[in-house]
């Protein structure tokens, strides 16, 4: 690997650890405005000091991120499906490299939809962007399954996707949390990382989560709707931390996130 892309992708994975805590605010480039991140600047700001990475697209970085900030960006330059139109596999590369660098980027995203009608035409967008990647030194992150693929979210289907993914040429890889979850990470030569899917139903949830894939091989997360839906989006974020960097597990971290809770509810104003 080039001196670029390597210094590049250990911004994002901490070299002190091997480990990364993502922050995942992508999700308008397909579902607009959802709940919580309807103001993505407003919900990123009093994240930001706390995430090793931020994901997202060009516009959310250009309008509503300090260009002075000195987190990490991972940009996401696929996209060209909404949640209401066609389907959503069909992406296509929305960003080129020139604007990547350009914008100073450390790493881009893709998304691939292995078993979907447009598996080729995506797995071809991984290649492409590696290539392109390659020549700049910029690392490619590769996203397995998200939509309708969500169904198949077995170690059997993730593990091929990522292996893939890992065979085209990604530097790292981002998919789900499954059962079994080691035959994904033992049989993905570059690092793995999860994402939080949908907002669970407890933060205690979301840290056991990243917990049991840590345990299993990731190397950290790429969350976003069990940050920011939650409740207490900057003690939940600093719990993932403790979860990622300090080892700490979940129910430990979790108190930590009640502690930091009270103490915002009790600061004077
Ligand atoms: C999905 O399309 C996006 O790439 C998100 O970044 C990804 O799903 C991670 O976010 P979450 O933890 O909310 O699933």
């Amino acid at each position: 690997m080039d001196w670029g892309l390597r210094n590049r992708l250990s911004r994002i994975i901490k070299p002190t650890d091997g480990r990364t805590v993502m922050l995942a605010v992508d999700h308008g480039y397909f579902l607009g405005p959802i709940r919580r991140l309807e103001q993505p600047g407003e919900t990123v700001a009093p994240l930001v000091p706390y995430a090793d990475a931020l994901m997202l697209t060009r516009g959310v970085l250009r309008n509503c991120i300090d260009a002075a900030t000195a987190v990490p960006v991972v940009l996401r330059v696929s996209g060209g499906s909404s949640i209401v139109g066609g389907d959503l596999a069909n992406e296509t590369i929305t960003t080129s490299m020139r604007e990547a660098v350009r914008l100073n980027v450390s790493a881009v995203a893709l998304s691939v939809f292995v078993g979907s009608d447009y598996e080729h035409q995506t797995l071809a967008n991984l290649a492409r962007l590696v290539d392109e990647g390659e020549a700049c030194g910029v690392p490619v992150l590769a996203v397995t399954a998200v939509g309708k693929e969500l169904e198949k979210r077995d170690a059997r289907y993730l593990g091929l996707c990522c292996r893939i993914a890992a065979e085209l040429g990604a530097h790292f890889v981002k998919t789900y949390y499954c059962e079994d979850f080691e035959h994904v990470t033992e049989s993905c030569p570059v690092p793995v990382v999860i994402a939080g899917g949908p907002k669970l139903d407890t933060d205690l949830d979301a840290l056991q989560l990243a917990h049991a894939a840590l345990q299993q091989g990731a190397v950290g997360v790429d969350m976003g709707r069990n940050v920011w839906q939650s409740d207490h989006p900057v003690p939940m974020i600093r719990a993932l931390r403790a979860v990622v960097h300090e080892g700490a597990a979940p129910e430990e971290a979790h108190e930590l996130l009640v502690e930091l809770k009270h103490a915002t509810e009790t600061q004077p104003v």
